[in-house]
C-alpha cells in the first residue's frame, strides 16, 4: 500500500525573510512514516520545514507554504490508498507578501490575514474508496466535540485527538475518535511507539 503522510509546520511569508508558523517538530508524522515502512508499505511524506532526517526508504516531498502542501497533496493523493494528516497547517496567511525586507516606519503596522486552503478537507472531498485519518489539536474542554466536528467536516474515517503539549515534544497522548464520536483507542508514550500503535489500529480497522 501507498500511504500519504503530511508532517511538520507550514510557513506563511510576510516579506522575503519573515514568516508566520508554529512550533511543530514533524516528529509524529515522521514516526508514522517509519511505522508504515516497517510494516512493508510505501510512505509518501509531504513535509514542511523540520530538523529531522526522513525515515530511510520514504518518498519525501518538501513544502513550505500551505498552498504548496495543498497542491502537492492533491496531486499525490491520486495514487495513494489512504492518508494520515499530522501537519500543523497555518490556517491564515498575510494577504500580501512584501518583496524584500519590510523596514521600520515608526508607526504601528496592521497585518491583514486571509484563510488558507483546508488541505485535509479537500482530500476528504475526493477520497472515494480511500481512507483518511486526521489529527485534531484541541486545547479546551470541548475537545471531543471539536474533534468530531473536524472529522465530519473533513470527511475522515477517524480523527486523532491530541493536545498542544504534543507540539515540539518527543511524547504524545492520543485518543482515536470514530465517526460516531466514540473514543475507540488511546495510546501514550514516545511518539515512535504511539505511531506504531496508531498504524496497527489503522491497518486493522481501516485498511480493506
Ligand atoms: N488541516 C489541513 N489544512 C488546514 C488546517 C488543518 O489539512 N488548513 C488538517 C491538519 O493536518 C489536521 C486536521 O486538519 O489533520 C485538523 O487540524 P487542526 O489544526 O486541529 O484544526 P483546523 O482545521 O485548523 O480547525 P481550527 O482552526 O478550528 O482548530
Amino acid at each position: 500500500m501507498r500511504i500519504l503522510i503530511t508532517a511538520g509546520p507550514t510557513r506563511e511569508y510576510l516579506d522575503d525573510v519573515r514568516y508566520l508558523s508554529n512550533a511543530s517538530s514533524g516528529r509524529m508524522g515522521y514516526a508514522i512514516a517509519e511505522a508504515v515502512l516497517a510494516a512493508g508499505h510505501q510512505a509518501v511524506l509531504v513535509s514542511g520545514p523540520v530538523m529531522l532526517t526522513p525515515p530511510h526508504g520514504s518518498e519525501v516531498h518538501p513544502v513550505e507554504t500551505t498552498a504548496e502542501l495543498h497542491d502537492v497533496c492533491n496531486r499525490l493523493f491520486q495514487d495513494c490508498d489512504g492518508a494520515i494528516a499530522t501537519a500543523a497547517v497555518c490556517d491564515y496567511r498575510p494577504r500580501a507578501r512584501f518583496p524584500g525586507k519590510l523596514a521600520k516606519t515608526g508607526v504601528s503596522l496592521e497585518l491583514e490575514l486571509v484563510e488558507t486552503a483546508d488541505v485535509l478537507a479537500d482530500l476528504g472531498l475526493q477520497k472515494g474508496h480511500r481512507w483518511l485519518v486526521g489529527f485534531a489539536l484541541e486545547s479546551d474542554e470541548f475537545a471531543h466535540v471539536n474533534a468530531l466536528r473536524k472529522l465530519k467536516h473533513k470527511n475522515c474515517d477517524a480523527i486523532v485527538l491530541n493536545r498542544p503539549t504534543a507540539i515540539g515534544s518527543t511524547t504524545n497522548q492520543i485518543e482515536i475518535i470514530n465517526p460516531v464520536g466514540a473514543t475507540v483507542a488511546s495510546f501514550s508514550g514516545a511518539k515512535t511507539d504511539v505511531a506504531h500503535e496508531l498504524w496497527n489500529w489503522i491497518s486493522v480497522q481501516l485498511v480493506k
